[in-house]
């Protein structure tokens, strides 16, 4: 086998002999608009061969592609491509620009792993002649990121976002602002991340240990609107969606402590500097309503994809039922349970939302109390709020925390692991997931737009530590996504991913050592 392609082609031929890229080649593109996709693949080609290979007429490598396709009712586009490799050439064909995304990153896998460093002595740059056809199983193959726990320059952000381009992953989902920091800054709310941003020191240990320790050190960070704006733009230039999450009602202390009438109580809190859910949520006053509208409109600015997630999830109710004004308010909303008040609120940012064009998601408790209209939800607490979702008609994204969370330990023993939230999730554990459950109705399981890795950073300081507890997971994970079901093999899958640990080694990726 000559090639090790991560997550693998759905269909593949190999043949005899290899294309070899000198200085003699060339990229061409034939179609309405690569998007700036034959640019890119010029730049993931230049520093390791030297090449500045120039766009001409007619040339060794072709891109190919039609218009921009139409995106289907969910706003997805067609992310098939065919890639052919003989002695004379390449020929790169899609539907349009996605496709040729992703074709140009199953073709940096062709190359020697070498292809993937910053500078090379000495390589001769071959291709083996294949012959690939290939489109995803998944329109929604995605990974998450907690900048709150832990902050990520925005080029650690950049770097983390190329990898989940080189395995073909299509969305980015970003956890913006927690308890323990407001990330994102917000023009109208300066205060946001002037005061939510910093935490006074840090947890040190484990959540559960006792008594608590901190280190005493202030810890703080964020992304300006200009820096999410770089980030969006190399994210878009992978034809990478990023899914912003602000969560609310709960997981707000930052921005309670920054605004404190957002909050129930007339006392002071302090942006939280542990772990764990806090009891302090958002009251449900018109003006707290409004603020986070607010907050969503500079959000919808700033990203461009359908999808807005406004969390839900770990909203604790023990405020509202003790409090008075929450009472009233219940009462005047002639509402009947604090479940129904936290489905009334997310319900005015479904209003706010889809009348910007966009998508509400949010984690499966946005369920409880009644879904809002067009929600679309994000399955954690294992698969049956995907289930219950997916029976009321409702798009879901598949996330169960038992496999896909990614801050779960990954190989045993524990002991010699750094410390993890909790639980056991190993690479074989990942490859043999199916996002749709088998009790599943085959009538609704269209419903179903994917699935995606979860990283909170509640234990990951510095992106090394993120890319030992993602990877290779998300490589499995992007293969179970991408591939269809009977293809799966995890035999092969562990075979392939011995080639492909060259390319993550090239890459400098910290992955763990197992399996
Ligand atoms: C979650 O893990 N609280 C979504």
């Amino acid at each position: 086998m000559r090639t090790s392609i991560i997550p693998k082609p759905q269909s593949l031929t190999e043949y005899d002999g290899y294309f070899i890229l000198d200085t003699d080649a060339s990229i061409s593109f034939a179609g309405e608009s690569s998007d700036g996709v034959a640019e890119l693949l010029v730049d993931y080609l230049k520093p390791a061969t030297g090449f500045e290979l120039p766009i001409a007429n007619s040339a060794s490598i072709r891109l190919d592609c039609g218009p921009a396709g139409d995106e289907d009712e969910a706003g997805f586009v067609d992310e098939s491509y065919t890639l052919t490799v003989n002695e004379n050439g390449i020929h790169l064909k899609a539907a349009n620009a996605t496709g040729l995304a992703r074709g140009i990153q199953t073709l940096r896998q062709l190359f020697p792993a070498d292809i993937m460093k910053d500078t090379v002595q000495d390589c001769e740059w071959s291709v083996p002649c294949v012959e690939i056809e290939d489109r995803p199983r998944f329109r929604w193959r995605g990974q998450h990121l907690d900048v709150c726990r832990h902050f990520f320059s925005k080029e650690d952000v950049c770097k983390f976002i190329d990898l989940l381009a080189l395995h073909r992953l299509n969305m980015f989902h970003i956890h913006l602002t927690e308890d323990q920091g407001w990330r994102i800054e917000i023009k109208k709310y300066p205060r946001l991340t002037e005061v939510g941003s910093i935490r006074e020191k840090t947890l040190i240990g484990h959540d559960r240990d006792r008594p608590r320790k901190y280190d005493d050190t202030p810890y703080g960070g964020f992304y300006t609107q200009e820096d999410i704006k770089e980030i969006v733009a190399f994210a878009s230039r992978r034809h990478i969606t990023l899914v912003p999450e602000i969560d609310m009602p709960g997981h707000m202390v930052a921005a309670i402590t920054a605004y404190p009438e957002l909050g129930n109580f007339k006392m002071e809190t302090r942006v939280r500097c542990h772990w764990g859910i806090s009891q302090n949520v958002l009251n449900m006053e018109q003006s707290t309503v409004d603020f986070m509208k607010d907050v969503l409109t500079e959000v919808m600015d700033l990203f461009p994809g359908r999808f807005i997630h406004i969390g839900g999830d770990e909203a604790p109710k023990f405020e509202w039922s003790e409090n008075e004004a929450a009472q009233k308010r219940m009462a005047a909303l002639g509402l009947k349970s604090e479940d129904e008040l936290q489905s009334w609120f997310i319900q005015q940012m479904d209003t706010h939302i889809s009348s910007a064009g966009r998508r509400l998601i949010g984690w499966d408790e946005i369920l409880e109390g009644g879904l809002a209209d067009n929600a679309a939800v994000m399955s954690w607490q294992g698969e049956d709020g995907g289930l219950a979702a997916a029976a009321q008609g409702h798009d879901v994204v598949m996330a169960p925390c038992q496999i896909i969370y990614f801050d779960y330990y990954q190989a045993e023993p524990i002991e010699e692991e750094p410390p993890a939230i909790r639980g056991m999730s190993k690479v074989s554990d990942v490859y043999a997931y199916e996002p749709i459950p088998n009790n599943m109705g085959a009538e609704v399981q269209h419903h179903v737009l994917g699935s995606q890795g979860q990283l909170w950073t509640e234990y990951m300081a510095d992106m090394k530590h993120v890319e030992y507890m993602g990877f290779p997971r998300i490589s499995a994970l992007a293969e179970v996504l991408w591939l269809d079901a009977e293809n799966k093999n995890y035999d092969d899958f562990i075979e392939r991913l011995g080639g492909f640990r060259q390319r993550l080694d090239a890459l400098k990726v910290n992955a763990h050592p197992r399996p």
